[in-house]
């Protein structure tokens, strides 16, 4: 039955018009289209708001003690340079997504920007929140991608435009996990082990574990066009003189078999695919020796997809932009792991969102201590 062009007329399920028995039926809420629709602006206005530097001067105010915290739109429209009535709907905007406060119409940091959107916020995510969901064409042609099984312009053409931005933005909180997960996998209780990072990025984990041991070493590899971000990083936390950097193709690169206690793949398999996972799980275990442990940080999709649509989403932007990507999920990736020999698998979560595998690969049998 059509539905009323006006809603306030909606008769057509009333008992006169229906009969009985009568259902008190009403049409399902728009909300989730809406929900979406305002996904792609909200996305806009905190990129606009990160471009403009509404967060860093909002936190200089709040470091100044000459100055107030919370600020006027005239205020902010002044320090920033911009046209006042502009910003203030900006602003409003920000306010009504929850990533500001504004309260008697001055506005002022809450806690979730403080921590995430400020350039030196103790977890931020400042330079992360423009290239997360990858280029932006992409997503308008996503249609067409999933038309022709690939996308029309993968980021696999050109890896080191984008992954050199992704992986300065993700650095800080993949760094964070790294270190924390010391809590569940005890790199400090190891002596001096010797890493392998594969896909390094900015070299989050081999830099955690390096720092947690004085006496480790690590293998650094990314492909050339990015490898030089994890010199830096390296030489920032002081690890440097300990990595040895190995550019070039992971899947080709030369690796000494049986030569590392750790070997990290973190979030680099999500974009391989089966085949190339399966590959690169293998190296993995060609790489350790008996008691090594693999590390596989990913974004791993439950058995009921509504259950981790953090991961289903993180999926769909692979696809939207490689050759390769989809979404991984635990019970894939556990059977993997267990095809190529690995034991004593435990699925870890060291900070809220970033979870990793931890395998071990085992004596062989009959091996002794
Ligand atoms: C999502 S980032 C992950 C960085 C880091 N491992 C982490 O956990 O934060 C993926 C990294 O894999 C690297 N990568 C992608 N394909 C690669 C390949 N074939 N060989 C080596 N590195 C590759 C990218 O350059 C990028 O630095």
């Amino acid at each position: 039955m059509a539905d009323s062009p006006y809603p306030e007329l909606k008769k057509s399920h009333v008992p006169e018009r229906v009969g009985r028995p009568w259902t008190d039926y009403k049409p399902p809420p728009s909300a989730p289209v809406w929900a979406v629709i305002g996904g792609f602006g909200s996305f806009h206005v905190l990129v606009a708001a990160l471009e403009l530097g509404v967060f860093d001067v909002l936190a200089n105010r709040g470091a100044n003690p000459g100055t107030s915290p919370a600020a006027t739109a005239a205020e902010l429209a002044d320090e920033l340079e911009v046209s006042a009535p502009h910003l203030e709907a900006l602003l409003d905007s920000l306010a009504v997504l929850g990533l500001l406060e504004r309260v008697g119409g001055r506005y002022g940091l809450n806690d979730a920007a403080a921590r995430y959107l400020t350039t030196d916020g103790a977890a931020s995510m400042a330079s992360l929140v423009p290239v997360a969901p990858g280029p932006l064409e992409n997503w308008s042609r996503l249609a067409d991608t999933i038309r022709a099984g690939r996308p029309a312009d993968p980021i696999d053409d050109n890896p080191a435009d984008f992954y050199r931005a992704l992986v300065e933005g993700t650095f800080t909180t993949v760094l964070r996990a790294a270190t924390r997960a010391d809590l569940q996998v005890r790199y400090s209780a190891m002596d001096s082990p010797r890493v392998l990072d594969l896909g390094a990025g900015g070299a989050p984990w081999a830099i955690a574990v390096l720092k947690a041991c004085p006496g480790g070493t690590a293998v650094v590899n990314d492909l050339a066009g990015i490898i030089d971000v994890a010199r830096r990083t390296t030489a920032e936390h002081g690890v440097a003189d300990r990595c040895e950097f190995r550019s070039g193709d992971f899947h080709g690169i030369h690796i000494e078999p049986e030569g590392y206690d750790v070997v990290v793949l973190g979030h680099v398999c999500r974009t391989e695919g089966p085949d190339g996972t399966r590959r690169l799980i293998e190296r993995a275990w060609e790489a350790l020796r008996p008691e090594g442990r693999l590390l596989l940080a990913d974004y791993f999709v439950a058995p009921e997809p509504q259950w981790s649509p953090h991961s289903v989403l993180m999926g769909m932007t692979m696809m939207a932009g490689t050759v390769n990507g989809f979404g991984i999920t635990a019970a894939q990736t556990a059977a993997w792991l267990q095809d190529a020999g690995f034991e004593a698998l435990r699925l870890i979560e060291p900070i809220g969102h970033q979870h990793a595998f931890l395998a071990c690969k085992p004596r062989p049998s009959g091996g002794t201590k």
